[in-house]
């Protein structure tokens, strides 16, 4: 069936992150009729889970140029360095802005950020609210302005692809609507300009920090409609998750880096410091660098976490700097304030994404990405800790104002768009729901934190292979699956992960948070440039 329902707009924003809600703020603020879709209700994104904080040389003697060396450092040869200087430049005054529209930061008494710090950065330079809460209050701080000034927004809204008109501009999305009165079942917003703010894909792996949410969603569309798609390899292990047990399934609970950026330190089941000596900054070294710190530990010791011990922050500290890590412990039986906390490496944060250039452009005209969605260049192999909510706040503003000014210069001219094939084609059939936990399994066991030739290969063999069952049984039944927001998430993880192992197969090395067990060594011969995935976007 066509979309049933349509919207009209200038800007379609997908997604309700930092990265999405700055960037409709801004477009409505210009004038623009701005339409904000995102899969469940306005905050269940990423953003919320936000810990540690947002970097940014606010400190002082801190300066735009260490943050961009640390930033440089940490992506071990492959950030776009004009991107990086982009983000450190802009970043100072995009937090004020956002200070400006209603977040609160924690402070000193005498009313000066209160800044910690994080690994990888050689400076303590991240502002952080309600101690280990700053997602939580960027993302309150956000919604409440997008209500006050009255954007619209449609909620339970997943996104399925784009609409592009006869010359290959965009012209909109389709979106499956649940729940939500006029806008129930499949619809479209039209518009001109879209800007994907879906987040990340972190449910691609069985245990991760992300929410159940973090699908691809957004990466998914942008591959079927042949945009270019960059550094998905590079998939962020953060070290310090709190370990419920190897088989844990779904999102897990982060123990921020700023617990170690305030004094904590990581033991082994001895108590030995086993980040001594490995690094000049030990527990404070880059995230990549930490989390191999761990998994080499675990290997040696045949264990199944390392801990982290920061008894000695004490009760007071622990309630009042970290009460939601303290609350989580707790509520998995561990008590920080009295026992070390076990903890192991788990998915966090898609390093790559849909490609786009200093104005947050993509390779398809009138799609733009930001936020973890996005692959600016700033994270190049490895992002530095608090990088991201800066990048979807920076981003996101240079979007709108690209926007704006195109609106400015031509007009937004309306665009016609093409009937699109729906609900599924034989290049992306849609799975069961069931097929998610079935590619976890497959990603985790083949494409996780370490990877081998090996590994990647029978992982891609087992991709193929559901795509194969699925597409045959499109062919023979003429449907394979219900169309439902489970359905489709599947399918977009399957899409992302194809991807993925494609690209960590052709990287044969060991660069940043991309580690092959049978390449261990960087190749900067061979190796310093990205892997760019193009599919086909005839869909027909
Ligand atoms: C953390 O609080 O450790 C997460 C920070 C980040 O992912 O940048």
């Amino acid at each position: 069936p066509a979309p049933g329902w349509s919207i009209a707009a200038d800007v379609v924003v997908v997604g309700s992150g930092v990265a999405g809600l700055t960037a409709a703020l801004r477009c409505q603020a210009a004038g623009l009729r701005t339409v904000v879709v995102t899969k469940a209700r306005l905050d269940d994104g990423s953003t919320r889970w936000a810990q540690g904080g947002i970097a940014a040389a606010l400190g002082e003697g801190d300066t735009p140029e260490q943050h961009l060396d640390d930033t440089l450092v940490a992506g071990v040869g492959l950030c776009d360095e004009e991107a990086v200087r982009i983000l450190v430049t802009e970043g100072p005054g995009a937090v004020r802005r956002l200070i400006e529209t209603g977040a609160q930061f924690d402070e000193s008494s005498e009313g000066r950020l209160e800044l910690t710090r994080e690994g990888g950065h050689h400076r303590r330079r991240i502002a952080h609210a309600g101690g280990d809460a700053t997602g939580a209050e960027i993302s309150r701080a956000l919604v409440e302005a997008v209500r006050a000034r009255g954007v619209r927004t449609v909620e339970n809204a997943l996104v399925l692809d784009l609409l592009t008109d006869a010359e290959g501009h965009t012209a909109g999305v389709t979106l499956h609507v649940m729940g939500e009165g006029q806008h129930d079942g499949v619809g479209a917003v039209h518009a001109p300009a879209v800007v994907l703010a879906t987040g990340g894909m972190g449910q691609v792996f069985s245990a991760t920090t992300n929410p159940s949410v973090s699908t691809g969603d957004g990466v998914a569309l942008a591959l079927r409609a042949g945009a270019e798609v960059s550094d998905l390899e590079f998939v962020q292990f953060h070290p310090t998750v709190l370990f419920l047990g190897a088989d844990a399934e779904g999102q897990q609970p982060l123990v921020s880096e700023a617990v170690r950026g305030e004094g904590a330190h990581l033991v082994d089941a001895d108590g030995v410091r086993f980040m001594l000596g490995r690094h000049e900054l030990a527990e404070l070294a880059p995230r990549d660098i930490v989390a191999k710190g761990i998994m080499r530990r675990m290997q040696e010791q045949d264990a199944e976490h390392m801990f982290l011990d920061a008894r000695h922050f004490g009760a007071e500290m622990w309630e009042h700097r970290f009460p939601t890590i303290l609350a989580a412990c707790r509520a998995h039986g561990i008590d920080p304030v009295t026992s070390p906390i076990p903890v192991a490496p788990a998915a966090h944060y898609a390093s790559g994404g849909v490609r786009t250039d200093s104005r947050g452009r993509t390779t398809v005209p009138g799609l733009y990405a930001c936020g973890e969605v996005a692959c600016t260049g700033v994270h190049g192999a490895n992002r530095l800790a608090s990088n991201s909510l800066l990048e979807g706040l920076v981003y996101a503003e240079r979007i709108a104002a690209d926007i704006a000014a195109s609106h400015a210069e031509n007009g937004l001219l309306t665009r016609v768009p093409r009937p699109l094939p729906y609900p599924e084609t034989p290049e992306h059939p849609l799975l069961t729901a069931e097929a998610r936990f079935t590619i976890q399994r497959i990603m985790t066991d083949g494409a996780g934190v370490l990877r081998s030739a090996g590994s990647l290969a029978k992982a891609a063999d087992q991709l193929q292979r559901l795509h194969t069952d699925a597409r045959d049984a499109l062919a023979e039944n003429g449907k394979t699956a219900e169309p439902g927001v489970d359905t489709w998430e599947a399918t977009n993880l399957l899409c992302v992960a194809r991807v993925l192992v494609a690209a960590a197969r052709l990287r044969e090395e060991t660069r940043g948070c991309h580690w092959r067990e049978d390449r261990p060594e960087r190749d900067n011969t061979t190796w310093r440039r990205h892997i760019v995935v193009r599919l086909n976007p005839d869909r027909s």
